[in-house]
């Protein structure tokens, strides 16, 4: 069987190196990635020797390097089928302290990004009439008090997800997003001891969750069995949201 291609997005991040391994380890081709955060990206690339993996440099708030990411795979592998949209900046700041040029780079990050990748993979998987689309959303998505902007941006990514899979089901492209609950990553790092103890007893799980919660519920939304599921949102956050 042919290889399988996949492009995630923020392979420098805790999540998103995860899913590269999950999927760099199953046999997939991947493009990973990354922005900053090149010593990261070349950790990964070690302890995935062997492996079928290929960095790119991209800052998903331009156009042109979103474009380049694209060229870059199709050049390489002449194939996408699976685009995991994982990349994203966190705000922790009440409205009022936010200004106008933060709310402009989240939603580049975490929404623009997302739209203009995806748009820029879908003729070649509507060729083939065929592709996978994962959005890496997050339970804050519903509300959050000091985090209404970034709340904002994952609200905006979960409509987004249900109204592309709407738009081109027909053309057999599964559009999911996958909604984390409190993930144990450097992006909370923020949080004080006390804070992170009422996060554990708020789920019904009483942990927080790992990158491993995460990456395997992608691989499965991307194979052949999940070929049924589409414009949904799925919670990973260990109950209790
Ligand atoms: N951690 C959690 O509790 C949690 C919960 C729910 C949802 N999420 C979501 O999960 C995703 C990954 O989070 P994480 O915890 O793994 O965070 P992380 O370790 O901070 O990783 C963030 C990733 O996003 C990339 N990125 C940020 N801005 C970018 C830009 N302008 N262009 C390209 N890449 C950019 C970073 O790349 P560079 O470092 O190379 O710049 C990095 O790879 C995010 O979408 C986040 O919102 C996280």
């Amino acid at each position: 069987m042919k290889n399988k291609v996949i492009i995630v997005t923020g392979a420098s991040g805790e999540i998103g190196s995860e899913i590269t391994k999950v999927f760099a380890n199953r046999g997939y081709c991947v493009v990973a990635c990354y922005n900053k955060s090149k010593d990261q990206i070349d950790k990964l690339l070690v302890s995935l020797k062997g492996k079928n993996v290929l960095p790119f440099k991209a800052d998903l708030r331009s156009e042109k390097d979103i474009k380049a990411l694209v060229e870059f795979t199709l050049k390489t592998f002449n194939n996408i089928d699976v685009l995991i949209n994982c990349a994203g900046a966190p705000l922790n700041k009440m409205v009022l302290d936010t200004s106008e040029a933060e709310v402009e780079d989240i939603f580049k990050t975490n929404v623009f990004g997302p739209i203009m990748l995806s748009k820029a993979v879908l003729p070649h998987m509507i060729e083939k009439r065929e592709g996978v689309i994962i959005n890496i959303s997050s339970v804050l998505s519903k509300g959050a008090s000091c985090e209404a902007v970034y709340s904002a941006t994952k609200g905006a990514l979960e409509a987004f997800t249900k109204s592309l899979a709407l738009e081109y089901g027909s053309a057999n492209i599964r559009v999911n997003a996958v909604s984390p609950g409190f993930i144990d990553t450097k992006m909370n790092s923020n949080l004080t001891q006390e804070e992170i103890e009422d996060i554990k007893k708020s789920t019904t799980l009483g942990r927080l969750g790992s990158p491993k919660d995460i990456a395997p519920i992608c691989l499965f939304l991307a194979s052949e069995e999940a070929e049924f599921i589409t414009g949904q949102i799925i919670g990973v956050d260990g109950g209790g949201f």
